[in-house]
């Protein structure tokens, strides 16, 4: 097989996520969208600015078949052995690998079971799993917070909302890292992903014997006129849950307490007036957001856009954590500011694929900093923030660990 031309496309290194603002700011600051070839060898069109973002996220002629998606990261490899592995067909067939008519399709399904209600009757849960928490924390000077705080919080809820029995959490738990997590083989990935469909499969067959008060019991029932989701939609359902809902909400507390503690200023404001909190969560989605590029899509035309013509055929990417920092669109983009007037970021993307699960990671993130704050108003952390790494993903944007000083 041919491998691509790629002189003239600049390379990112791996290590981009250590500082990817920098790379972003010079990237929207030489113009339009322009090819790049990512750390694992693949060649993409990179939409940095956000009013391109914004106009690329709602054009119709983006796809995101997941199976034309696939052929083309062959096709647009620097050599054929740098695609990155595909996921199993069954697994990946979920709303965000598809198109209308049948994404709209699945995300009405999905919307009458995630509804908001759900999601606000889910609020004294939440407190609670949190409370317990930072119960465990008691006596301990210093502690991790993604580890002890942020990760257990994230998918106790996942697996509450799946409805997963208390005795299987652990190794739902286990499966849901690995998936997720930078540093598993492709191996690993696949026993977990079978295990996790196998597991699904079994918890359907339970749910429809006998349906439980969960997020997930509802999803096995619901119907549209008569539509309802089969038994491999399901399966893949969960498995986007599991991939979307968890490290996107965990890191984003991380993000959330590592922002404001670098800013002393914005984190006394809000101790100061803890009504601030609402505003303050989203402007934390803006600044330091958890997905720093939105996944894969593809133009199905050609698409002129900021002064340049992408062809059809060529893989996007849009740099959401890159537009959010756009001084065309927010005044001081870098600062952070919790009582910013803000208007609409894009950390939770924007289109057809708008984030399913909004208003349940907002909610997470609230009471998890929320709370956190308001029993250690004076946590600090507990390393020079030079020290800490960001994961390895190019996708997700969180820190591997968060140690802060809990000075009760
Ligand atoms: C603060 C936490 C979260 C952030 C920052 C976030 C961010 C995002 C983003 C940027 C997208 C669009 C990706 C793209 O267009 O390529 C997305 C889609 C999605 N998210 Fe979230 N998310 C969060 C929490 C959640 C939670 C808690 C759930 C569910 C449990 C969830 C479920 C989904 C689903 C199902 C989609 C696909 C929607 C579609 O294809 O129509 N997310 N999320």
């Amino acid at each position: 097989m041919q491998s691509r031309q790629t002189t003239n496309v600049e390379r990112l290194s791996a290590d981009f996520v250590q500082d990817s603002y920098t790379l972003y700011a010079r990237l929207r600051e030489a113009g339009p969208p322009r090819e790049v070839l990512m750390p694992h060898g693949i060649k993409v069109w990179m939409v940095t600015r956000y009013h391109d973002a914004r106009a690329l996220l709602g054009d119709s002629r983006i796809s995101k078949d997941g199976r034309r998606v696939n052929e083309l990261f062959t096709r647009h490899a620097e050599s054929p052995d740098r695609a990155p592995a595909e996921v199993d067909d069954d697994l990946a067939a979920h709303m965000l690998n598809s198109d209308p008519p049948n994404h709209v399709r699945l995300r009405r399904l999905v919307g009458k079971a995630f509804t908001e209600r759900r999601v606000k009757l889910l609020r004294p849960r939440i407190e609670e799993i949190t409370d317990e928490l930072l119960d465990a924390m008691v006596g301990k000077p210093e502690v991790e917070l993604i580890e002890e705080l942020a990760a257990p919080l994230t998918i106790t809820v996942l697996a509450e909302l799946l409805g997963v029995p208390p005795e299987n959490r652990k190794v739902f738990r286990a499966w849901t890292n690995t998936l997720v997590g930078a540093n598993h083989t492709a191996e690993e990935v696949a026993t977990a992903s079978a295990a996790v469909a196998r597991f699904t499969e079994d918890l359907i067959d339970a749910k429809h014997a006998d349906p439980g008060e969960d997020m997930f019991s509802a999803l096995v029932q619901v119907t549209d006129e008569g539509d309802r989701l089969t038994k491999d939609e399901l399966v893949a359902m969960v498995f986007l849950l599991v991939v979307a809902g968890h490290d996107t909400t965990l890191s984003m507390i991380g993000n959330g307490v590592f922002a404001l503690l670098r800013n002393p200023d914005q984190l006394g404001r809000l101790l100061a007036d803890p009504a601030l909190l609402p505003g303050a969560v989203d402007e934390l989605l803006r600044y330091e957001g958890s997905v720093s590029l939105a996944t894969f899509r593809f133009t199905t035309d050609d698409i002129a856009l900021g002064g340049v013509t992408i062809p059809a055929g060529e893989i996007v990417v849009v740099a959401l954590g890159s537009a959010n920092r756009d001084t065309e669109k927010f005044e001081q983009a870098d600062q952070l500011d919790i009582t910013r007037r803000l208007g609409s970021h894009l950390a939770f993307g924007h289109g057809i694929h708008y984030c399913a699960g909004a208003p349940l990671g907002r909610l997470q993130v609230e009471i998890g900093i929320g709370r956190l704050l308001a029993r250690y108003p004076r946590l600090a952390l507990a390393v020079d923030p030079g020290t800490l790494r960001w994961k390895s993903s190019t996708i997700m944007h969180g820190l591997e660990t968060l140690p802060v000083a809990l000075r009760p």
